[in-house]
């Protein structure tokens, strides 16, 4: 099980990638653009150096953890030898559904391919592959290597003995995992998003202005960060996707996105990563 491959350089996959390769797995960082594997690398390479500043890490697991990661722009030579994959593209069904066709065909027959996806149903993506009983959820949260969770999720197929696996490999990670099954948002986001859109309503209403709704979740309720800090650290247009797909998913008008997210979406007002969401980043 030492050998795995992540697919996508972004922020949660370079924060995988940190992860498995901290904890004595080889891993395969696969992106189609190398400029974004050489960022991933500086932004783990940049992480690790905060964990040894606070003595979590020493310089030699720093380094350890650097050597065990490659990094590969060719898909197909990066799953070759692996036990297991762990897909972190982007948020687009129609591009996960490709991945993963791909991946079943260049990956090793008996390899795991994992999604790290926040939304997409499990069920549809194995649906791609000839193998789904072996297609499962691992959704990390971010930071990741400060998040504890890992949420498990079984697609309509996936086998138990894969679960238990993933299960086991997750505690080697040191994380907590929590399985749960494949319906709209799972856990995590079924909960977290209505939460998120109701603080824009709020907001959108004019119940109370930005900080103030911020400040109430914070300090009333222990958040590490408010609902609309926490929407601009996610991606506000992740957010509506994942509203849109529990919308489109139980048919229910509760979880209709809020028409301020639709509008600052739309605008280009996207939070931390494009400089300016409900609050401004320089
Ligand atoms: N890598 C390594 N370590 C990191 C890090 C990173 N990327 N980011 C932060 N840290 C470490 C810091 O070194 C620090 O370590 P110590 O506790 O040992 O001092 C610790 O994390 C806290 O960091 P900071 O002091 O810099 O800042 P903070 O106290 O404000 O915490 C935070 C930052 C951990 C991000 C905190 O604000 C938080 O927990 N926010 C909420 C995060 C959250 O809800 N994540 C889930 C989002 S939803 C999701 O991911 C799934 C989805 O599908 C949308």
């Amino acid at each position: 099980m030492q050998k795995i491959a992540v697919i996508g350089a972004g922020t949660m996959g370079n924060g995988i990638a940190h992860v498995f390769a901290q904890h004595g797995f080889t891993v395969n960082l696969v992106d189609v653009s190398a400029p974004a594997l050489d960022k991933a690398l500086q932004t783990i390479t940049r992480n690790l150096d905060r964990q040894v500043t606070k003595g979590s890490i020493t310089e030699e697991v720093k380094a350890g953890t650097l050597a065990n990661i490659s990094l590969q722009t060719d898909l197909a030579a990066g799953v070759k030898d692996v036990y297991l994959v762990v897909e972190a593209a982007t948020e687009n069904i129609s591009l996960k559904l490709k991945i993963f066709q791909d991946l079943d065909q260049h990956a090793p027959a008996n390899a795991i391919l994992a999604t790290n996806t926040s939304s997409i149903s499990i069920t549809k993506i194995a649906a791609a592959t000839k193998r789904p009983d072996k297609v499962i959820g691992m959704h990390f949260m971010n930071p990741v290597p400060v998040m504890k969770l890992v949420e498990i999720i079984n697609g309509y197929a996936t086998d138990k003995s894969i679960t238990t696996a993933i299960v086991a490999l997750s505690e080697k990670l040191e994380k907590v995992p929590c399985v749960v099954n494949d319906y709209p948002g799972f856990i995590a986001n079924r909960i977290l998003m209505p939460m998120i859109n109701e603080a824009i309503c709020s907001l959108f209403e004019g119940v109370a202005g930005v900080a103030e709704i911020d400040t109430v979740m914070k300090l009333g309720m222990a958040h590490p960060m408010g609902p609309l800090q926490l929407a601009d650290f996610i991606g506000l247009d992740v957010c509506l996707s994942i509203m849109q797909v529990l919308h489109d998913g139980f048919g229910n008008p509760k979880y209709a996105p809020c028409p301020l997210l639709v509008n600052m979406v739309t605008a280009g007002y996207l939070g931390v990563k494009s400089g300016e969401g409900f609050y401004k980043y320089t």
